[in-house]
């Protein structure tokens, strides 16, 4: 990864990745001095001279220009893709590339107004460790799982994917998602019944319909095959068991689903990964206090995969590695999209 340094927008896109070892360096490179020589991308990139270097919009373009890939309207530059099954070589790809930008200006011009987001249905993998540990603890199997920051609700699926760790396996034999290399050894899965389950998100995917797939698709690089991989399969399953999202903050919508209790018998489980470090600092706290004050009145888990946070200021530091809690205690930490799992002793 490049130092997204550098005194012009230019300077800034070429050295985001400060290389040409994969599709994504080479097409930074050349987008960054056809910036610079007054192409086609200075026009695309118009108004966004100044922005904070942190809003990334050359992610935001390869975000849009991997969706006109993604609807096959680009088969040319498809084949530079390898989670499309492209093998040509990345050095090659931008007289491939440029007339797409040309051609698709427009469309590209609004995909810069879209924030990066990605869904990564692995992490279920730190849900499945820590609500083993809450069903053990409370003795409770049936679940209503409740998902703030949920974005396409991939993560409300954890009963319907397969993991594979370190001498153990869960979850069912021909799910469309199997996730492998998952650690965690000595981990003892426990059986449990999601009964209800349902996600917010301040901007929700319906990852089920093929526009919503293509864009979660889009914002993973396309090298990374085999999150592509689980990617795919997590999609499948969704477009066969679509979720309730809720287009609203974490808090409100936590107090709100929590104002209720569930049939009796019934763990609510309330489960976020890696959004955390997004929220203001008083959506988190308003959350908690939700959480908190909700015990009193049903059974309830908190269980986050998420970067530490101190209490104050949003954690900008994403380079660590998140740690899965619950009830706010740690029981180990995760990859940054899921596996491994290492787990405390
Ligand atoms: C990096 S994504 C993670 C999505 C998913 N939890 C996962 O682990 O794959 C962060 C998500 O948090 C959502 N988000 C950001 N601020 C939020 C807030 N205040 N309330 C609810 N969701 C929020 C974003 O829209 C985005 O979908």
């Amino acid at each position: 990864m490049g130092s997204f340094a550098g005194d012009t927008l230019g300077e800034r896109i070429r050295n985001h990745f400060g290389h040409r070892e994969h599709l994504y360096g080479v097409l930074l490179d050349e987008i960054g001095h056809d910036w610079a020589a007054g192409g086609v991308c200075r026009e695309l990139l118009a108004g966004w001279e100044s922005a904070p270097a942190q809003q990334l919009p050359q992610l935001r373009l390869l975000a849009g220009l991997f969706r006109v890939v993604l609807r096959g309207e680009a088969p040319a530059l498809a084949a530079f893709y390898p989670c499309l099954g492209g093998t040509r070589a990345a050095q090659e790809a931008w007289p491939v590339a440029l007339p797409v930008l040309k051609a698709y200006a427009e469309e590209l011009r609004s995909a810069l107004t879209e924030t990066p987001q990605t869904n990564e249905p692995g992490r279920t993998l730190a849900l499945l460790v820590a609500l083993s540990a809450a069903v053990r603890r409370t003795g409770l199997h049936r679940v209503r799982l409740l998902e703030p920051g949920a974005s396409g609700g991939l993560g409300l699926h954890v009963d319907r994917y397969r993991f594979h760790g370190d001498g153990w396996s869960w979850g069912p034999a021909d799910s469309p998602l199997v996730v492998k290399d998952c650690g965690a050894e000595g981990f003892e899965p426990t059986p449990f019944e999601i009964v209800d389950r349902r996600g917010c998100d301040v901007n929700p995917v319906d990852a089920s319909t093929p526009s919503g797939a293509d864009y979660l698709r889009s914002f993973v690089w396309p090298f990374h095959v085999e999150r592509h991989t689980r990617l795919a399969g997590a999609l499948e399953v969704a477009r066969r068991h679509p979720v309730q999202l809720d287009r609203e903050g974490a808090s409100t919508w936590v107090s709100r689903m929590l104002a209720a209790p569930p049939e009796p018998g019934v763990l609510t489980v309330i489960w976020h990964s890696v959004t955390r470090i997004y929220w203001p600092p008083e959506e988190t706290r308003a959350m908690e206090a939700a959480v908190e004050r909700a015990r009193s009145r049903m059974p309830l888990a908190h269980i986050a995969l998420e970067h530490l946070w101190d209490g104050s200021t949003p954690d900008a530091d994403a380079g660590q590695l998140p740690q899965i809690e619950l009830d706010g205690i740690r029981l180990g930490i995760a990859g940054h999209h899921g596996p491994p799992v290492h787990l405390d002793t």
